[in-house]
Protein backbone atom coordinates (compact mmCIF):
# COMPACT_ATOMS: atom_id res chain seq x y z
CA UNK A 1 0.00 0.00 0.00
CA UNK A 2 1.05 3.25 -0.73
CA UNK A 3 2.75 5.41 2.65
CA UNK A 4 0.28 8.22 2.00
CA UNK A 5 -2.27 5.66 2.08
CA UNK A 6 -1.02 4.02 5.26
CA UNK A 7 -0.27 7.13 6.78
CA UNK A 8 -4.60 8.57 6.36
CA UNK A 9 -5.37 5.14 8.27
CA UNK A 10 -3.62 5.67 11.38
CA UNK A 11 -4.84 6.95 14.39
CA UNK A 12 -1.90 7.46 16.35
CA UNK A 13 1.68 8.20 14.48
CA UNK A 14 4.69 8.77 16.62
CA UNK A 15 7.91 10.72 15.33
CA UNK A 16 10.99 9.86 17.14
CA UNK A 17 14.61 10.36 16.20
CA UNK A 18 17.95 11.63 17.65
CA UNK A 19 17.89 14.71 19.76
CA UNK A 20 18.12 17.75 17.44
CA UNK A 21 16.73 16.46 14.21
CA UNK A 22 13.70 18.52 13.90
CA UNK A 23 11.37 15.86 15.46
CA UNK A 24 8.95 18.51 16.57
CA UNK A 25 9.41 20.09 13.32
CA UNK A 26 8.38 17.11 11.60
CA UNK A 27 5.45 16.33 14.30
CA UNK A 28 3.69 19.75 12.64
CA UNK A 29 4.26 18.79 9.23
CA UNK A 30 2.72 15.89 9.27
CA UNK A 31 -0.13 17.26 11.51
CA UNK A 32 -0.44 19.77 8.96
CA UNK A 33 -0.17 17.23 5.78
CA UNK A 34 -2.79 15.16 7.11
CA UNK A 35 -4.93 17.74 8.46
CA UNK A 36 -5.19 19.24 5.16
CA UNK A 37 -6.37 16.12 3.58
CA UNK A 38 -9.14 16.28 5.81
CA UNK A 39 -7.99 14.10 8.69
CA UNK A 40 -8.95 15.43 12.34
CA UNK A 41 -5.16 15.94 13.75
CA UNK A 42 -3.97 16.38 17.19
CA UNK A 43 -0.33 17.02 17.74
CA UNK A 44 0.50 15.89 20.80
CA UNK A 45 3.58 17.28 22.73
CA UNK A 46 5.11 16.17 25.96
CA UNK A 47 7.85 17.86 26.48
CA UNK A 48 7.86 20.35 29.15
CA UNK A 49 9.97 23.01 27.35
CA UNK A 50 6.79 23.24 25.34
CA UNK A 51 8.15 24.26 21.37
CA UNK A 52 5.12 23.30 19.28
CA UNK A 53 3.21 26.19 19.40
CA UNK A 54 6.02 28.24 18.28
CA UNK A 55 5.95 26.05 15.15
CA UNK A 56 2.54 26.13 14.37
CA UNK A 57 2.06 30.17 15.26
CA UNK A 58 -0.43 29.91 18.23
CA UNK A 59 -0.42 30.55 22.10
CA UNK A 60 1.20 27.69 24.43
CA UNK A 61 -1.49 25.30 25.11
CA UNK A 62 -0.14 25.02 28.55
CA UNK A 63 -2.09 21.25 29.17
CA UNK A 64 -5.47 22.71 27.02
CA UNK A 65 -6.00 22.00 24.02
CA UNK A 66 -5.64 24.20 21.06
CA UNK A 67 -7.31 24.41 17.60
CA UNK A 68 -4.55 26.06 15.00
CA UNK A 69 -6.54 25.76 11.98
CA UNK A 70 -9.42 23.57 10.55
CA UNK A 71 -9.14 20.23 11.89
CA UNK A 72 -6.04 20.63 13.28
CA UNK A 73 -5.04 20.88 16.91
CA UNK A 74 -2.49 20.64 19.64
CA UNK A 75 -1.63 19.80 23.39
CA UNK A 76 1.10 19.85 25.25
CA UNK A 77 0.51 16.93 28.32
CA UNK A 78 1.24 16.49 31.60
CA UNK A 79 1.79 12.98 32.15
CA UNK A 80 1.37 13.20 35.70
CA UNK A 81 -2.29 14.50 35.15
CA UNK A 82 -3.36 11.58 33.30
CA UNK A 83 -2.17 9.41 36.33
CA UNK A 84 -4.38 11.32 38.87
CA UNK A 85 -7.20 10.70 35.79
CA UNK A 86 -7.11 7.47 36.04
CA UNK A 87 -6.90 7.28 40.16
CA UNK A 88 -9.69 9.65 40.61
CA UNK A 89 -12.08 7.34 38.29
CA UNK A 90 -11.14 4.35 40.17
CA UNK A 91 -11.67 5.62 43.74
CA UNK A 92 -15.22 6.84 43.64
CA UNK A 93 -15.22 9.43 46.67
CA UNK A 94 -13.91 12.28 45.65
CA UNK A 95 -12.65 13.18 48.78
CA UNK A 96 -10.63 10.16 49.51
CA UNK A 97 -9.00 10.34 45.43
CA UNK A 98 -8.19 13.79 46.61
CA UNK A 99 -5.80 12.50 49.70
CA UNK A 100 -4.48 9.53 47.68
CA UNK A 101 -3.25 12.10 44.86
CA UNK A 102 -2.00 14.58 47.26
CA UNK A 103 -0.12 11.40 49.24
CA UNK A 104 3.55 11.45 49.67
CA UNK A 105 3.52 7.63 48.61
CA UNK A 106 1.51 8.02 45.73
CA UNK A 107 4.19 10.71 44.24
CA UNK A 108 6.77 8.37 44.82
CA UNK A 109 4.84 5.37 42.92
CA UNK A 110 4.19 7.69 40.51
CA UNK A 111 7.79 9.12 39.97
CA UNK A 112 9.33 6.08 40.29
CA UNK A 113 6.96 3.38 38.99
CA UNK A 114 9.15 2.56 35.42
CA UNK A 115 6.65 2.56 32.54
CA UNK A 116 4.49 4.64 33.97
CA UNK A 117 4.52 8.05 32.62
CA UNK A 118 4.77 6.34 29.06
CA UNK A 119 1.09 4.51 29.77
CA UNK A 120 -0.42 7.62 30.31
CA UNK A 121 1.06 9.31 27.48
CA UNK A 122 -0.33 6.26 25.01
CA UNK A 123 -3.29 5.77 26.98
CA UNK A 124 -4.28 9.28 26.34
CA UNK A 125 -3.20 9.68 22.89
CA UNK A 126 -5.53 6.20 22.96
CA UNK A 127 -8.38 7.93 24.44
CA UNK A 128 -8.21 11.07 22.33
CA UNK A 129 -8.36 9.18 19.02
CA UNK A 130 -11.22 6.93 20.21
CA UNK A 131 -13.47 9.54 21.35
CA UNK A 132 -13.52 9.06 25.09
CA UNK A 133 -12.63 12.69 26.48
CA UNK A 134 -15.40 14.68 26.93
CA UNK A 135 -14.51 17.76 26.55
CA UNK A 136 -11.99 17.21 23.90
CA UNK A 137 -13.01 17.51 19.43
CA UNK A 138 -13.53 14.76 17.22
CA UNK A 139 -9.90 13.63 16.14
CA UNK A 140 -8.82 11.01 13.81
CA UNK A 141 -5.28 11.06 14.37
CA UNK A 142 -2.67 11.72 17.41
CA UNK A 143 0.47 12.40 16.26
CA UNK A 144 3.08 11.99 18.96
CA UNK A 145 6.34 14.31 18.86
CA UNK A 146 8.06 11.51 20.94
CA UNK A 147 11.12 11.79 23.35
CA UNK A 148 14.52 11.10 21.57
CA UNK A 149 15.45 7.37 20.48
CA UNK A 150 16.38 5.85 23.18
CA UNK A 151 13.28 6.75 25.02
CA UNK A 152 11.16 6.80 22.56
CA UNK A 153 11.59 3.06 21.61
CA UNK A 154 11.18 2.12 25.54
CA UNK A 155 8.15 5.15 25.30
CA UNK A 156 6.34 1.48 22.91
CA UNK A 157 7.79 -1.35 24.34
CA UNK A 158 6.93 -0.09 27.91
CA UNK A 159 3.40 -0.88 27.76
CA UNK A 160 3.86 -4.62 27.53
CA UNK A 161 6.59 -4.95 30.24
CA UNK A 162 4.33 -3.27 32.65
CA UNK A 163 1.42 -5.11 31.92
CA UNK A 164 3.40 -8.33 32.05
CA UNK A 165 4.66 -7.83 35.41
CA UNK A 166 1.17 -5.99 37.27
CA UNK A 167 -0.94 -8.28 36.18
CA UNK A 168 -4.29 -6.89 37.82
CA UNK A 169 -5.64 -3.32 38.60
CA UNK A 170 -6.68 -0.57 36.52
CA UNK A 171 -3.04 0.70 35.60
CA UNK A 172 -2.07 -3.26 34.29
CA UNK A 173 -5.78 -2.79 32.56
CA UNK A 174 -4.80 0.68 30.66
CA UNK A 175 -1.11 -0.59 29.87
CA UNK A 176 -2.39 -3.87 28.01
CA UNK A 177 -5.16 -2.02 26.46
CA UNK A 178 -2.18 0.53 25.11
CA UNK A 179 0.04 -2.69 24.20
CA UNK A 180 -2.84 -4.00 21.83
CA UNK A 181 -2.94 -0.37 20.06
CA UNK A 182 0.52 0.26 19.55
CA UNK A 183 1.14 -3.65 18.31
CA UNK A 184 -1.70 -2.62 16.29
CA UNK A 185 -0.01 -2.22 12.35
CA UNK A 186 -3.13 -0.18 11.10
CA UNK A 187 -3.74 1.76 14.41
CA UNK A 188 -0.25 2.76 14.97
CA UNK A 189 2.69 3.36 13.32
CA UNK A 190 6.11 4.83 13.74
CA UNK A 191 8.04 8.03 11.68
CA UNK A 192 11.92 8.39 11.97
CA UNK A 193 13.41 11.14 11.55
CA UNK A 194 17.15 11.88 11.44
CA UNK A 195 19.85 14.48 9.49
CA UNK A 196 21.73 12.89 7.24
CA UNK A 197 25.26 13.27 9.48
CA UNK A 198 27.26 9.79 10.77
CA UNK A 199 25.43 9.67 14.10
CA UNK A 200 22.10 10.37 13.55
CA UNK A 201 21.84 8.20 10.95
CA UNK A 202 23.43 5.38 13.16
CA UNK A 203 20.67 6.17 15.80
CA UNK A 204 18.18 5.81 13.22
CA UNK A 205 19.80 2.68 12.30
CA UNK A 206 20.09 1.26 15.47
CA UNK A 207 16.30 2.24 16.40
CA UNK A 208 15.18 0.44 13.11
CA UNK A 209 17.15 -2.76 14.34
CA UNK A 210 15.74 -2.57 17.99
CA UNK A 211 11.71 -2.17 17.09
CA UNK A 212 12.56 -5.03 14.94
CA UNK A 213 13.85 -6.79 17.65
CA UNK A 214 11.67 -6.56 20.84
CA UNK A 215 8.41 -4.95 18.74
CA UNK A 216 8.44 -6.51 15.57
CA UNK A 217 7.54 -4.01 13.56
CA UNK A 218 9.41 -1.83 11.11
CA UNK A 219 8.76 2.68 11.30
CA UNK A 220 6.57 3.84 8.21
CA UNK A 221 8.63 6.00 7.18
CA UNK A 222 11.86 8.18 7.56
CA UNK A 223 12.51 11.73 6.92
CA UNK A 224 16.00 12.58 6.46
CA UNK A 225 15.69 16.17 7.07
CA UNK A 226 18.14 19.69 7.02
CA UNK A 227 19.82 18.82 3.71
CA UNK A 228 22.17 20.89 2.46
CA UNK A 229 21.91 22.61 -0.83
CA UNK A 230 24.43 21.86 -3.47
CA UNK A 231 27.79 23.76 -3.09
CA UNK A 232 28.85 26.44 -6.07
CA UNK A 233 31.17 25.26 -8.35
CA UNK A 234 33.42 28.24 -8.04
CA UNK A 235 34.82 29.92 -4.77
CA UNK A 236 37.95 28.57 -3.27
CA UNK A 237 37.41 30.60 0.08
CA UNK A 238 36.53 28.63 3.56
CA UNK A 239 33.22 29.35 3.77
CA UNK A 240 32.20 27.08 0.19
CA UNK A 241 34.93 24.63 1.02
CA UNK A 242 32.76 24.24 4.35
CA UNK A 243 29.47 24.03 2.47
CA UNK A 244 30.72 21.78 0.46
CA UNK A 245 32.14 19.15 2.78
CA UNK A 246 28.99 19.49 4.36
CA UNK A 247 27.33 18.66 1.66
CA UNK A 248 29.36 15.60 0.63
CA UNK A 249 28.65 14.34 4.35
CA UNK A 250 25.14 14.34 3.81
CA UNK A 251 25.62 12.29 0.14
CA UNK A 252 27.33 10.16 1.61
CA UNK A 253 24.99 9.05 4.65
CA UNK A 254 22.06 9.20 1.80
CA UNK A 255 24.12 6.46 0.23
CA UNK A 256 24.92 4.81 3.27
CA UNK A 257 20.60 5.12 3.94
CA UNK A 258 19.91 3.85 0.53
CA UNK A 259 22.19 0.52 1.34
CA UNK A 260 20.75 0.09 4.62
CA UNK A 261 17.14 1.38 5.48
CA UNK A 262 14.73 -0.63 3.32
CA UNK A 263 11.31 1.41 2.92
CA UNK A 264 10.03 4.63 2.20
CA UNK A 265 11.84 7.87 2.84
CA UNK A 266 11.30 11.53 2.16
CA UNK A 267 14.68 14.15 2.01
CA UNK A 268 13.53 17.71 2.97
CA UNK A 269 15.91 20.72 2.55
CA UNK A 270 17.93 23.27 5.46
CA UNK A 271 15.81 25.95 4.51
CA UNK A 272 17.01 29.94 5.16
CA UNK A 273 13.94 30.65 7.25
CA UNK A 274 13.46 30.93 11.19
CA UNK A 275 12.02 28.61 13.53
CA UNK A 276 7.85 28.76 13.20
CA UNK A 277 4.91 28.74 11.29
CA UNK A 278 6.41 30.12 8.01
CA UNK A 279 9.41 27.30 8.08
CA UNK A 280 6.66 24.31 9.02
CA UNK A 281 4.16 25.78 6.00
CA UNK A 282 7.68 25.25 3.80
CA UNK A 283 8.41 22.36 4.85
CA UNK A 284 4.81 21.09 4.63
CA UNK A 285 4.79 21.48 0.40
CA UNK A 286 8.05 19.98 -0.15
CA UNK A 287 6.79 17.29 2.50
CA UNK A 288 3.81 16.44 0.49
CA UNK A 289 4.98 16.93 -2.90
CA UNK A 290 7.56 14.00 -1.81
CA UNK A 291 5.05 12.01 -0.30
CA UNK A 292 2.35 12.04 -3.03
CA UNK A 293 5.59 11.04 -5.46
CA UNK A 294 6.22 8.28 -3.35
N1 LIG B 1 14.53 21.65 7.47
C1 LIG B 1 14.80 22.62 8.32
N2 LIG B 1 15.28 23.81 7.88
C2 LIG B 1 15.57 24.80 8.78
N3 LIG B 1 15.42 24.70 10.11
C3 LIG B 1 14.96 23.53 10.59
C4 LIG B 1 14.61 22.44 9.74
N4 LIG B 1 14.16 21.42 10.53
C5 LIG B 1 14.21 21.85 11.81
N5 LIG B 1 14.69 23.11 11.85
C6 LIG B 1 14.96 23.91 13.07
O1 LIG B 1 15.94 23.20 13.81
C7 LIG B 1 15.71 23.31 15.20
C8 LIG B 1 15.54 21.93 15.82
O2 LIG B 1 14.34 21.35 15.31
P1 LIG B 1 13.30 20.65 16.28
O3 LIG B 1 13.03 21.47 17.49
O4 LIG B 1 12.15 20.22 15.46
O5 LIG B 1 14.19 19.38 16.69
P2 LIG B 1 13.84 18.23 17.75
O6 LIG B 1 14.35 16.96 17.18
O7 LIG B 1 12.41 18.29 18.10
O8 LIG B 1 14.74 18.67 18.99
P3 LIG B 1 14.66 18.08 20.50
O9 LIG B 1 15.30 16.73 20.44
O10 LIG B 1 15.44 19.08 21.28
O11 LIG B 1 13.20 18.03 20.86
C9 LIG B 1 14.46 24.19 15.34
O12 LIG B 1 14.86 25.51 15.54
C10 LIG B 1 13.77 24.03 14.01
O13 LIG B 1 12.96 25.12 13.68
MG1 LIG C 1 11.44 18.57 19.96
Amino acid sequence: MPILECLLQRRLIVVTGKGGVGKSAMTSVLGRSLARRGRRALVLEVDPRENLHQLLGVAPSGGAIVEVAPNFYLQNLKPRHVVDWVVDKQVKIKMIAKRVINSPIYHRFVEGAPGLTEIAILGHALRLARGELPDAPDIDVVILDAPATGHGVYLLTAPKLFAAAIGKGPFADLASEVADYVADPVASGLVVVTQAEEMPVQEALELRRVLAERFGRDPELLIANGLYPVAPDRGDDELTALWRRRYQLNVDQLERLDRQWAGPRINLPLLPIDSGAELVAALCDRFDTALEAL
